[in-house]
């Protein structure tokens, strides 16, 4: 199975200078691995058609997708437009989306739906908050979160990533035990071999070693470590091995 990593840049790198300037540096990473690591960038959604454009050698996702086609909702994304850029990838449930924009574990059923429709690839977030980690919930919100999420669907064209809530963006990271359990839990309920499962929260290049050689880590999604391309380069190179 081949290793995938994720740049989620969220509300950064907002201009197209930034990007060309990290462009520049990634470069010559992406090139020396592409055999062995799938690259993938997250760019701010008004920014993945110039993006996808000009860099067509570069894989840009969409951060997220409404779950309609078309309907009243000011400010939201269609996955009509998403494909008319010529965009095929998407992320779906990212925890930030469940905590800002209240994604439900049956909204973001819809859009799994809405994507699988469209034939787009996709990745689906998943993970506890610091309150069900400490009550020992972890593996029961994982599961209740793909039940929900999955049901009726076809998981083996699903990528899923299990990304703590409190460990995204804080510095702090599970265990490698608690990673290796929260991984072989989700590969039994997917019940698939197809899926690739991704760690993310406070990923970087100095843990990226220790977390790779963890049974069913196929890979990271990364969200600070990713705005430094020298830092995001070193864990492509890592996941190379
Ligand atoms: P982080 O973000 O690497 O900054 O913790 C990961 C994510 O939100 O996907």
């Amino acid at each position: 199975m081949k290793k995938l990593i994720w740049a989620n840049f969220k509300l950064n790198m907002s201009t197209r200078k930034e990007h060309e300037a990290y462009n520049e540096q990634i470069a010559s990473y992406l090139s020396t691995h592409s055999e062995s690591v799938e690259t993938v960038f997250f760019p701010q959604i008004a920014q993945l058609g110039i993006l996808h454009e000009q860099y067509s050698d570069i894989t840009y996702w969409a951060q997220t997708l409404a779950n309609k086609v078309s309907w009243a909702f000011t400010g939201e994304l269609s996955i009509t437009t998403i494909k008319d850029l010529g965009i095929n990838w998407v992320m779906i449930g990212h925890s930030e989306r469940r905590q800002y924009y209240w994604e439900t574990d049956e909204s973001v059923h819809e859009k799994l739906v809405l994507a699988l429709d469209h034939d787009m690839k996709i990745i689906l977030c998943v993970g506890e908050t610091l309150d069900q980690r400490k009550n020992w919930q972890t593996l029961d919100i994982l599961s209740s979160q793909l039940n929900i999420a999955l049901q009726w669907l076809d998981s083996s064209k699903i990528d899923i990533a299990y990304e703590p809530v409190w460990a995204i963006g804080t510095g702090l990271t599970p265990t490698v035990q608690d990673i290796a359990e929260a991984h072989l839990h989700i590969r039994n309920m997917i019940k698939n071999t197809e899926s690739r499962i991704l760690y993310g929260g406070s990923s970087n290049d100095t843990n990226a070693q220790e977390f790779s050689e963890i049974p069913h880590v196929n890979g990271f999604l990364v969200g600070w470590a990713a705005l430094d391309p020298n830092k995001f380069g070193k864990m492509i190179t890592i996941l190379a091995g």
